[in-house]
């Protein structure tokens, strides 16, 4: 039976992974701190939680014990976070290392953490010029990119069989930032209308937490040195996005769609980029993926999941509050009731 080792594998991406993993017959150890974040679902088709703090190398190397077939990373930020997991490389049949196409730069040095969005040629392919690497806090817009840049040549210039994924915005059942979550919460608070800025036609390409586990099923079965785009086969705009949500939970309102000169505290939503991000997926499928589906079919899951956890189901606690500061201002209803109320007369 070939073991699989998901170090953070608790979170929306591990979980994924192992859930398709454990179908297909392997044996698969998942890393965190509490054990509690274990899926039962995972837990009961033989998912075992092994606890390794992720800067604690001897911890990272006693989960991997006598090695694994296929060694996942999702928790791999900074250099110091690669140099810690090459050990473990060593001892791996294949690794996959979760990055992100935060490091992509667009011809003026942009890119989508920086104060002026990215405006690309196209959709993104790999050979896209990416960041400097760097090493200042990983937890800053301007380090998150850097840091990861510097921790994929850390792994790639191992020589050794590891694949770097580069997903967009991931969603799936277990996400610690639900984005869609903005127009679940619109639907059980039952609100009459969606206002979406920029006539909500951003595109911000999404990534299925399904379709990064489709990728590493394959990158399993051929171990390699490579950076692969990660995202679904569809890139949505925030309007079908929206309407996606919405159909799925039965639900009719009013689409506001606000033009560019629109209040900006209004409309606000995640998805609203001036220039589409897009990921050109070309090489995944060259190498043989099969997306495990669109966005519709696989948002399905973290929508039902979110609709329950409101109603004090599992995952309840990370629901975000009402003063949520990232979510706060794309649910400012008194705002958008004002707009209404002297717009619609
Ligand atoms: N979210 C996005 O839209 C997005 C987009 C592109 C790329 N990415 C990349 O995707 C990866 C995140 O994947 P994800 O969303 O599945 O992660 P996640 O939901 O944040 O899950 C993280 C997992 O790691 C564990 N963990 C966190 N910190 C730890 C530590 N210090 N020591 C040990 N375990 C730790 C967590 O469990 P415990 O808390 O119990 O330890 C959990 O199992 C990152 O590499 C990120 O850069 C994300």
């Amino acid at each position: 039976m070939p073991r699989a080792l998901i170090v953070g594998g608790t979170g929306q991406v591990g979980r994924s992974t192992a859930r398709r993993l454990l179908e297909a017959g392997w044996r698969v150890d998942l890393t965190g701190r509490n054990p509690a974040h274990l899926p039962a679902d995972v837990a009961a088709a033989g998912g075992r939680f092994v606890a390794a703090a992720r800067d604690d190398a001897d911890q990272l190397l006693a989960a991997l014990g006598d090695g694994a077939d296929l060694l996942v990373d999702c928790i791999c930020y900074t250099a110091d976070d690669a140099n810690r997991l090459l050990p473990l490389v060593r001892d791996a049949g294949s690794t996959v290392m979760i990055s992100s196409k935060a490091v992509y730069v667009d011809g003026a040095g942009h890119h989508s953490n920086s104060a002026i969005s990215p405006h690309f040629d196209g959709p993104i392919h790999e050979s896209q010029p990416t960041m400097a690497p760097g090493d200042a806090d990983y937890q800053t817009r301007e380090g998150y990119g850097a840091n990861k840049v510097a921790a994929e040549q850390v792994l790639l210039d191992s020589g050794l069989p590891v694949t770097v994924l580069r997903p967009s915005k991931i969603h799936g059942v277990g996400a610690l930032r639900p984005r869609e979550w903005v127009f679940v919460k619109r639907v059980l608070d039952r609100r009459p209308a969606v206002l979406l800025a920029h006539r909500g036609a951003g595109v911000d390409h999404p990534t299925a937490a399904a379709n990064i586990a489709a990728l590493i099923d394959l990158v399993a079965a051929t171990p390699g040195q490579r950076i692969l785009n990660s995202a679904d086969p569809d890139a949505p705009s925030a309007l079908e996005i929206s309407r996606t949500i919405a159909r799925q939970l039965d639900h009719v309102w009013d689409e506001v769609l606000l033009d560019d000169g629109a209040d900006e505290a209004l409309g606000r939503h995640p998805w609203d980029t001036p220039h589409p991000i897009v990921l050109d997926m070309t090489a995944a499928i060259d190498l043989g993926y099969t997306p495990a589906g669109d966005y519709a079919t696989t948002v399905a899951d973290e929508v039902a999941w979110l609709v329950s956890a409101a109603r004090d189901g599992d995952g309840a606690e990370i629901l975000p509050g009402p003063d949520d500061a990232y979510f706060g201002p794309m649910l400012d209803y008194a705002a958008e009731d004002r707009y209404l109320s002297t717009h619609r007369g």
